[in-house]
């Protein structure tokens, strides 16, 4: 009587033991960077309504966060800047003030941690401009456009006021074509040599961000972003973006979204292994967990280490999330769903 199966995979499921020992991927805080958003003008920590458990600090108080970061093992961080509606102006001026949220919350957190919390900040200009956009629009040919050119001497700034408050890794993620070499070539005349560039490379228009313009005041006044974050219909285009960036002197690459971005992370990771590769699991995929999560509809430690997970299954080497903080806390406990 003929033997069957013969090949049994299940062998290597049967204990937690063996799945632990044959995982191809592992979660890990190393992985993790958190996103910090720092207001100007409040004295108190505000709740974001649309991302439960998030919070905008005040500059005074951001190192409270990191503190509690580090103590969790979570060493990275992204700063984005928020502002008052009197601060911003056509151009986002404001954006390379030093007197602005976030290089002063760069020096708080440098005069109170020192060199251990490595510090990106986003660069981009839609938190700081009157009218919500990414770069500055024009009036060609009777047509409102942004205008490209104009927006890389901004954003160039910017990314010096950055470096010169103590960021270890600008971020530039306006989508602007050059904004890689133009901040490159800013940050070495300055003499910010040292000073790395993790590049949006691959960003896409995405309603899964609906919750951050909340959280930041960023939304376009007018119009939307179609004209430059890329149309989530393309996949190769990546290739594209991705060549373009790694030849502008990019350090890191990114991919942003993530959840509904997988095979465009993989495809990425697969045309560039020898660049490190960033996933942004960007706010409106948080604010779905937490949701879902409320209502009792999944289980928000599962479903956020099986997505975290499969982001890095994908193909990305680091993850930019808002749950850093709690996966953190929950590795520490020894929590292992798989
Ligand atoms: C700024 C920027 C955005 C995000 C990161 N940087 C918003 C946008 O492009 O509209 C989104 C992050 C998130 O949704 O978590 N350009």
């Amino acid at each position: 009587m003929p033997r069957f199966p013969e090949l049994r995979p299940r062998r290597l499921r049967l204990t937690k033991a063996i799945r632990d020992l044959v995982a191809e991927t592992a979660l890990t805080v190393n992985d993790l960077i958190y996103p910090v958003f720092v207001r100007e003008g409040i004295n108190e920590p505000e709740p974001i309504a649309a991302m439960p458990g998030q919070y905008r600090y005040p500059v005074e108080k951001v190192t409270d966060i990191v503190s509690s970061a580090l103590e969790l093992g979570v060493k990275a961080f992204i700063l984005f800047g928020v502002v008052p509606d009197e601060k911003k102006d056509h151009t986002g001026s404001y954006a390379y003030d030093p007197r602005g949220p976030v290089p002063r919350a760069i020096k708080a957190i440098r005069r109170d941690f020192g060199e251990e919390p490595l510090i990106f900040t986003d660069v981009c200009i839609c938190g700081y401009t009157s009218h919500g956009h990414c770069g500055i629009p024009v009036e060609k040919r009777g047509r409102k456009l942004i205008d490209n050119d104009s927006t890389l001497e901004v954003i160039s700034r910017m990314a010096v006021t950055h470096a010169e408050a103590g960021a270890d890794f600008v971020a530039p993620s306006g989508m602007m074509d050059g904004m890689v070499k133009a901040i490159r070539e800013a940050l070495d005349r300055e003499g910010f040599s040292e000073v790395g560039i993790m590049s949006y490379a691959v960003k896409y228009a995405s309603g899964f961000y609906g919750p951050f313009r909340e959280a930041a005041g960023s939304a376009p006044r007018f119009g939307d972003r179609r004209s430059y974050q890329m149309d989530p219909r393309n996949a190769m285009e990546a290739i594209k973006e991705s060549m373009l960036d790694v030849e502008e002197g990019a350090d890191i690459l990114m991919v942003k979204p993530a959840l509904a971005y997988l095979d465009v992370i993989r495809l990425v990771k697969e045309s560039f292994p020898h660049y490190p590769l960033a996933a942004y699991n960007v706010s409106g995929e948080y604010s779905m967990v937490k949701a879902a999560a409320e209502k009792g509809w999944v289980d928000e430690k599962l479903v956020t280490f099986e997505i975290l997970t499969a982001i890095k299954r994908a193909g990305a080497d680091l993850i930019l999330t808002y749950h850093a903080l709690d996966v953190a806390r929950w590795l520490r406990e020894g929590y292992n769903p798989f």
